[in-house]
């Protein structure tokens, strides 16, 4: 069948090597950093009080070991497929190499959840931080300028009386001025900002630590709630493990600088894996301080780090600006890499023919695609202004989700398919560890609410009509122009 075309591999490294036209300047260490830069972010700062307080009590820690094995495995997978297929594409490119076009398409459709919806999410995350910073300067931005005009809830749209959440706006905008100036620049920005908040993240935990009160992690795992899924109890684990799934996601664009990398075939397994190392280390080390600090029924809050210093007594008040500067300057980098990863994903798709040319048009000076840039800028700045996008949190988790499994499944069908193509990195244990990956990510999938499996599939269904009434016709692969 058509839609089941691939493209070759051969043909994809053989594109990589002739027809890139990103500059190639990123080291491992940059990688990392990058890797790191998308990771800590509006998970760790935001989410870890609400999932504690609703799910898990001090057992998050678990939920954040089990969240990191489903990465880890997946991150493995990843990897294979970073130093064998070093293209922009990402997991997009791996679907088209070993499933065919329409998958790929349905990849690609989905990672716009992933890394649009993810930056919308998280630049409104940061707009809450800027505004809370602020006002504790006494300088208030007014409500109708930093909120979303719209509003949801079960029964139905409704409008707040704000006009714009200015300060995500802002945000988007500086950061897509970044990304098209120059990844140099960008990356330059991204290794600032990422000592920051790791810097801020090690001062909590270091400070931290001597105001633990070991009676908060009794009971470790508190009793499940009258048997109902997802409250407490190993459920809960589960449940807060696909909350916490948040605050992983962005390894994986790691992997869409692999054209821009200088040495692709050894950089993109170390940077991924480093990456989900120094982050899975911070985070278990954070919830550990903060549900040892407060006790978890305390922490249904949104800023979890500044109620536990609040907790910690008079000692620790100095710390209080610095965590939500820190949290400031780390959603920043959040967005940057995110925004990075979704221009790189449709360059790629714009070379295929199965999104429109103007998304592959490089700058002559600043080398890098500035007209994706802009376009995917201006919609997370329109989402992220004008809608409460913390609703699109459980949308970004389960769109990566989906494209985690899809990815681990491509690594058991390349096995097969292409046995002696040359692997720079090989996961280990294949069928395992893919399978693996799977299992964790499909549980996680399952663990989130109805309304977001609906909101999936119609945003599939939208993905599938531009694919047949656009991409079908001007895909390069069909036309055998590749
Ligand atoms: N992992 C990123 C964050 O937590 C998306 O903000």
């Amino acid at each position: 069948m058509k839609i089941l075309l691939r493209k070759s591999i051969s043909t994809i490294q053989a594109d990589a090597l002739e027809q890139n036209k990103l500059k190639r300047s990123l080291s491992t260490l940059n990688l990392t950093v990058l890797g790191i830069g998308a990771v800590i972010g509006a998970g760790i700062f935001v989410l870890t009080g609400t999932a504690a307080a609703q799910h898990a009590g001090p057992s998050l820690v678990l939920s954040f070991v089990i969240s990191a094995m489903g990465c880890l495995f997946a991150g493995l997978c990843y990897a294979e497929f970073a130093a064998t297929i070093p293209v922009a594409g990402s997991a997009y490119t791996y679907g088209y190499a070993t499933m065919g076009e329409f998958v790929a398409w349905v990849i690609g459709w989905d990672l716009i959840l992933e890394y649009l919806f993810g930056a919308s999410t998280v630049a409104a995350g940061w707009s809450g931080y800027v505004v809370s910073f602020l006002k504790d300067f006494n300088i208030i931005i007014p409500p109708h300028l930093c909120e979303a005009p719209f509003t949801h809830d079960s029964s139905g749209w409704h409008l707040t009386g704000a006009i714009i959440n200015f300060p995500a706006v802002f945000v988007i905008a500086l950061m897509t001025a970044f990304l098209v100036i120059g990844i140099k620049e960008s990356t330059r920005f991204n290794n600032i900002v990422v000592l920051i908040k790791v810097a801020v993240i090690l001062l909590f935990i270091g400070f931290g630590v001597s105001h633990i009160d070991m009676s908060n992690y009794t009971p470790f795992i508190p009793a499940n709630t009258s048997g109902t899924f997802g409250k407490f109890g190993f459920t809960g684990i589960l449940a807060g493990a696909a909350v916490v799934f948040f605050a992983y996601i962005g390894f994986d664009a790691v992997s869409t600088a692999s054209q821009e990398a200088t040495n692709p075939q050894k950089s993109m397994p170390r940077a991924i894996l480093w990456t989900l190392l120094i982050c899975t280390i911070l985070y278990i080390a954070v919830t550990l301080v903060v549900t040892g600090i407060v006790h978890y029924s305390e922490l249904d809050v949104a800023a979890p780090i500044a109620v536990a210093i609040d907790a910690a007594g008079r000692s620790l008040f100095w710390l209080r600006p610095i965590i939500k500067m820190g949290a400031i300057a780390g959603l920043s980098s959040v967005v940057l890499v995110l925004l990075y990863g979704q221009s790189r994903i449709f360059y790629t798709m714009s070379n295929d023919g199965l999104l429109w040319k103007c998304f592959s048009k490089t700058h002559v000076k600043f080398q890098t695609p500035y007209i994706a840039t802009i376009i995917i800028g201006g919609l997370a700045a329109l989402m992220a202004g004008l809608f409460p996008v913390g609703l699109l949190g459980h949308m970004v988790s389960i769109g990566t989700l989906f494209a985690f499994i899809i990815v681990s499944t491509g690594i058991i069908i390349l096995r097969k398919t292409e046995p002696d193509l040359h692997r720079a990195f090989r996961t280990p244990f294949v069928p395992l560890v893919p399978v693996l990956a799977i299992i964790i990510c499909l549980a996680q999938m399952i663990a989130l609410p109805l309304d977001t499996w609906i909101r999936l599939i119609g945003w599939m269904v939208i993905g599938f009509a531009i694919y047949f009434t656009y991409g079908i016709r001007h895909s390069k692969v069909r036309k055998g122009r590749k």
